[in-house]
């Protein structure tokens, strides 16, 4: 598996802070040249950049709001024109709003579907042209187990979304098959907001059959495994959450 992505160019939305960071490094171990997408994060998306960079391999930041349609083909294009054709792309960046279903505003409603659903629809439409030239494609979609094999309450809005982009996984594996494999990554708690108290942590943890939580490195490998694995793998969403969503 080691340089496994030399030649491949990878786009990782939300790669300036946790999670998305670790996905861009870990593309970047196995061989990528990244993309590393940025809303505000800029300090942290440099530093990740440079850090793949170290490697020789290439890489570069980019900044977009992902609610705003402009900017997804502007990404594109900027991705395309400084790294060459797009073939890997990941879908991180989203947003995880809390709030009780009959409070739940117009406002955080749309927000949760432009971020987590709509945007990572429109991307992978902008991209798709790139991954026809370059004869080859692989999206991985991050969603969770919220609203995919669990139902959370005061999430409803967030969850809807992920199940949402659930589904745009296997609808185009289905309809892209054989140019782009899509696959999907559902964590349970790798990185908790940084907010919950200790008491609302352990009782999380306590819901956890492994007792204990994720980390972002077991999310990469799992990244690295849907694009270096079997290739008869696609349409395919894979829970890492130490058997959490298995009740
Ligand atoms: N953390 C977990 O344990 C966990 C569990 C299950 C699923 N997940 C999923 O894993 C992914 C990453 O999670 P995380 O916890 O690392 O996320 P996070 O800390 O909440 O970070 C959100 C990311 O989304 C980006 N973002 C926010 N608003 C944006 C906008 N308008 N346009 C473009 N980008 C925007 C942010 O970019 P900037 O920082 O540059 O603004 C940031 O990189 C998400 O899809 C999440 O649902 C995470």
């Amino acid at each position: 598996m080691e340089r496994a992505l030399t030649g491949r160019v990878a786009l990782v939305t939300g790669g300036g802070t946790r999670l998305g960071q670790a996905i861009a490094l870990g593309l970047g171990r196995l061989g990528a040249d990244v993309a590393v997408h940025y809303a505000s994060s800029k300090a942290g998306a440099k530093d990740t950049a440079q850090r793949i960079a170290i490697d020789g391999n290439r890489a570069d930041c980019f900044q977009a709001d992902l609610t705003k349609v402009e900017d997804l083909k502007t990404l594109a294009t900027q991705v395309r024109d400084v790294l060459g054709p797009v073939d890997i792309l990941v879908n991180s960046a989203a947003g995880f709003a809390r709030e009780a279903f009959e409070k739940t505003s117009l406002e955080t409603l749309d927000g949760q579907w432009a971020l987590n659903a709509r945007a990572p629809y429109l991307l992978t439409q902008a991209v798709l042209p790139q991954m026809r030239e370059k004869g080859r494609g692989d999206v991985v979609n991050i969603v969770d187990i919220g609203g995919v094999f669990d139902a959370w309450s005061q999430y409803s809005a967030y969850c809807m979304s992920k199940a949402a982009l659930a589904a745009l996984t296997r609808s185009l594996a289905v309809e892209l098959a054989p140019l782009v494999r899509v696959n999907a990554v559902a964590p349970g708690t790798v990185l908790p907001p940084v907010d919950l108290g200790p008491e609302t942590l352990e009782a999380l943890r306590q819901r956890i059959p492994q007792k204990r939580f994720g980390s972002p490195e077991d999310v990469v490998a799992t990244v690295g495994f849907l694009l270096t694995g079997p290739t008869f793998v696609t349409g395919q969403i894979v829970a890492v959450d130490g058997g959490r969503s298995l009740g």
